[in-house]
């Protein structure tokens, strides 16, 4: 729940102080002879110190009275400047002490500007004037307490500038000040108690500050304020009650301080007109006064991240309400009637927000939940001790864009009615009892980005209908007892980047080679499932992964070598599987920082580089034929022998390979070893010539290793290198060996190993 919108109710009250500041009427003193020239001389010199880069003070010169120039406006009788409105210009600089021979100004209006250091105290000469607005520039150095000789001021706005330093004591005078804004500065200290002598202010605001003490309880006097904020500050103590008296408020704002104590019983009723309040983030506590109802055009209600206590109240009155925030705080009993005041909510015809979550509710969900009005667009009750059923009804709730309802005792099914919420962009489920299976009806949750279903009972497959869900970000089934394959529909799924949690189930068959398509993925986990089979090589295609968790399953064969492609991966976990063959070297070439090889049956010897330096980021127990690496592994010295034949072995194990010679290539024989997989076979043959040999050219392969580049280089030996290359025309990655035949016994070496391959 985000932080009230301070703009938007800012600038309605501007429209509504409008509206009261009397308009002037005052008869003028006559003007001396001469005067006139002043102001001239002044607005020059004005015009002299500003950087103005727009070009507005073009009009300035000598061809127009200064009467005519842009944003100067002049009485009529007299001629001398009365207001003057440079507001959104572009301007820097700093104002000089000039503007304070301006004698007749009532209106000043440098907003959105750039202008910098002190506001000049020279505007205390300036007894006529009645607005002040100087908000939105870079304003530094203190507030000036010469202000206070501007006896008419009505309004005072030096929101979003730098100013530091006190509120200062003697602004206290302005009798007149209706609006005083000082939002968004470095203002510290106390809201001086004499601040409660301002008898005709309508709105202060002073929010975003670092003013700290307790609030006056004098500001209770101000018998018309309407808006008050102080939010963002460090205020301590209560509020103090006399606030609670001000019957005109209507906006009242005191978010982020360390306030403590409790509301005032009788809030409602004296506060009628109360429209907005916002307390979230302090340290309130006891109920939620049951006379709220009676404040009944509160539209916004926002008193999450407290310590407020007991029954929520009802709220039937409050047609207005759109929103509504308790989240974090202590608010129910556990007990079954907890949730009754969300039936008295059916009456707000406007609700947006509906936030429960983090409170002690206890009961079921009611059915008028279904009654809520259909503008409902969020809505939470996480976190509580909710049980019973997900009423169907929640079906009808049509715009909601995000519902939440993760960590309760909710049981029975998931009801296909929450197909019906096709606006949904975030639905979290997790750590409920939920059981059946998830219905089909998810996949028409076509804007989902967050789907969280974990933690539950659900069983039965994943419905492939989730395919649908082209927008989602992050998807969390784990902890289920869902089973059946993984459908390749979720492997379509390429908006998914932040996780695919699918551990802790019943999944059985193979990881389709589709995983590919998963390029942004950055975290799944397959964990804990009966999943078998080699790990497809296109896993390399999924590029932004760093974590990679498949661990406790069935996989067989050995690890892909490709996967050195995964170069952001920083966490792999593979233990308690099938898998066999050596340990690739390139593991210790990646940027891993945990590698879990447990409980498989690699063999040969362990890699001593990279993540293997450090027996603590690598985990290999319970693999019986590794040797060598780093003496804190403790492993066996391994045999040389022992390990070149077995390299032989499972070279001929795991490689088919085709080979061809180029024409043209005077030197060079290339031979293709394709790392292929069984279930790849298939797909080889359909794509290769008749003569089940792939023929490819020295043009194909130039392209394959990108130009025989680094990067693809995968290693160097005695005879020659080994790169990496994508062939095109298979879309498969293959291993491409050049022989060096100036180097001798390198053709012998070619022939021998096209012996072996022969053979297998
Ligand atoms: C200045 O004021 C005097 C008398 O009020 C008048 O005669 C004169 O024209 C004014 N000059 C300008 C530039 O307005
Ligand atoms: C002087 O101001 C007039 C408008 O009042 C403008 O048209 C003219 O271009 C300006 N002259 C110069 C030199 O900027
Ligand atoms: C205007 O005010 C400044 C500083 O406040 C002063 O130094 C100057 O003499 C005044 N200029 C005129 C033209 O009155
Ligand atoms: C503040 O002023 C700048 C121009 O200096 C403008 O771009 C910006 O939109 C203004 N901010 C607000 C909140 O009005
Ligand atoms: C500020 O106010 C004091 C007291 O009225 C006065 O003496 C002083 O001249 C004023 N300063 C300026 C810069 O106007
Ligand atoms: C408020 O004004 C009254 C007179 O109007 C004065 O007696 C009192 O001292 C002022 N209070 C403060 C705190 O300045
Ligand atoms: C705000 O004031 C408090 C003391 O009241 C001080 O500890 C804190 O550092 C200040 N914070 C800022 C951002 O100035
Ligand atoms: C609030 O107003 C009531 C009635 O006007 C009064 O009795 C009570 O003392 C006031 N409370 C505070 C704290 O000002
Ligand atoms: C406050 O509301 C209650 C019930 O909602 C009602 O009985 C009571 O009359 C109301 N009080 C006022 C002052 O409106
Ligand atoms: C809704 O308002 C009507 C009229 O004020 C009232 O009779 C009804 O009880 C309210 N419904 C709920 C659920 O509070
Ligand atoms: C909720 O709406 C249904 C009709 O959709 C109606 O039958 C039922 O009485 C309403 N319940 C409440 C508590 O308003
Ligand atoms: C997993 O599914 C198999 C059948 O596919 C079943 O025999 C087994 O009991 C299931 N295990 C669990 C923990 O549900």
């Amino acid at each position: 729940m985000g932080l009230p919108n301070r703009d938007r109710v800012l600038s309605g009250s501007f429209s509504f102080l409008t509206t009261i500041i009397l308009v002037l009427g005052s008869v003028l003193p006559l003007v001396e002879a001469g005067e006139n020239e002043t102001d001239r001389l002044t607005l020059l010199e004005f015009k002299a110190r500003t950087v103005d880069p727009g070009g507005v003070f073009s009009s300035w010169n000598d061809t127009s009275h200064f009467c005519e120039w842009h944003g100067v406006t002049c009485g009529h009788r007299h001629r001398r400047v009365i207001i003057l409105n440079l507001n959104s210009n572009n301007l820097a600089g700093a104002v000089p002490p000039h503007i304070g021979n301006l004698s007749f100004l009532r209106e000043v209006d440098l907003g959105n500007n750039g202008f910098h250091s002190k506001i000049p105290p020279q505007f205390g000469r300036l007894f006529r004037l009645q607005w002040l607005f100087l908000y939105n520039n870079s304003f530094s150095g203190q507030i000036p307490s010469n202000l206070s000789h501007c006896s008419n001021l009505h309004a005072l706005d030096l929101g979003y500038n730098m100013l530091e330093g006190n509120l200062p004591i003697e602004l206290a005078s302005l009798s007149k000040l209706k609006e005083i804004i000082l939002e968004a500065n470095r203002l510290v200290g106390n809201i001086p108690l004499s601040f409660g002598n301002l008898s005709s202010l309508l709105i202060f605001s002073a929010s975003i500050n670092n003013l700290s003490g307790m609030i006056p309880k004098t500001l209770g006097q101000l018998r018309y304020l309407s808006i008050l904020f102080l939010a963002s500050n460090n205020f301590i103590g209560m509020i103090p009650p006399s606030i609670f008296n001000i019957s005109t408020l209507i906006f009242l704002d005191m978010v982020e301080n360390q306030l403590e104590g409790s509301l005032p019983n009788h809030l409602g009723l004296t506060l009628p007109n109360l429209e907005e309040i916002y307390l979230n983030y302090n340290c309130l506590t006891g109920p939620i006064p049951k006379s709220i109802s009676n404040a009944s055009n509160l539209g916004q209600i926002q008193i999450s991240v407290n310590n407020f206590i007991g029954k929520v109240p009802s709220f039937s009155k409050m047609r207005n309400l759109h929103w509504f925030s308790i989240d974090r705080n202590n608010l129910g009993d556990r007990q079954s009637a907890d949730l009754d005041f969300m039936c008295s909510l059916t009456n707000s015809t406007n609700l947006g927000t509906l936030g429960i979550s983090n409170n002690v509710f206890g009961g079921s969900i009611p059915d008028c939940i279904g009654n809520l009005s259909i503008t409902l667009s969020w809505f939470s009750f996480s976190f509580n001790y909710i049980s019973g059923t997900l009423p169907s009804r929640i079906g009808n709730l049509i715009n909601l864009a995000s519902l939440g309802m993760g960590g309760n005792d909710i049981s029975g099914s998931i009801p296909s009615e929450i197909g019906n919420l096709n606006k949904l962009s975030r639905m979290t489920l997790q750590q409920n009892k939920f059981s059946g299976q998830i219905p089909k009806s998810i996949g028409n949750l076509r804007r989902l980005t967050g789907l969280d279903l974990s933690g539950n009972d659900l069983q039965g497959p994943i419905p492939s209908s989730l395919g649908n869900c082209q927008n989602l970000l992050y998807l969390d089934l784990s902890t289920n007892h869902l089973n059946g394959n993984i459908p390749l529909e979720i492997m379509s799924l390429s908006s998914l980047s932040i996780y695919l949690d699918l551990s802790g189930n019943n999944l059985s068959g193979s990881l389709p080679r589709e995983i590919g398509n998963l390029k942004n993925l950055g975290k799944l986990s397959l964990a804990g499932n009966r999943l078998s089979q080699q790990i497809p090589s296109s896993i390399s295609s999924c590029i932004s992964m760093e974590s990679l968790y498949i661990q406790d399953n069935l996989f067989e064969g050995p690890l892909p070598l490709i996967m050195s492609s995964m170069r952001g991966l920083q966490v792999l976990n593979v233990s308690n599987n099938r898998l066999v063959g050596h340990i690739p070297e390139f593991l210790g070439l990646l940027n891993l920082m945990n590698l879990s090889l447990s409980y498989n049956d690699f063999e040969g010897a362990l890699p001593i580089r990279g993540v293997f330096k450090s027996a603590i980021s690598t985990s290999v127990v319970g693999n019986k034929k590794l040797c060598g690496g780093l003496p804190d592994f403790q492993l066996p010295k391994c045999d040389y022998n022992e390990s070149k034949r077995m390299r032989i072995s499972r070279a001929t194990k795991i490689l088919i390979s085709t080979f061809s010679t180029l024409a043209g290539v005077a030197n060079i024989f290339c031979l293709l070893y394709f790392l292929w997989y069984r279930h790849n076979k298939k797909a080889l043959a359909s794509s290769s010539s008749e003569d089940g040999l792939l023929h490819v050219s020295y043009h194909s392969l130039l392209k394959a290793t990108g130009g025989f580049s680094s990067t693809n280089l995968l290693g160097v030996g005695s005879f020659g290198s080994v790169y990496r290359g994508l062939l095109d025309q298979t879309q498969s990655i293959v291993a491409i060996k050049i022989l060096d035949l100036t180097h001798h016994g390198a053709s012998k070496s070619f022939i021998a190993e096209c012996g072996i391959l022969r053979r297998v």
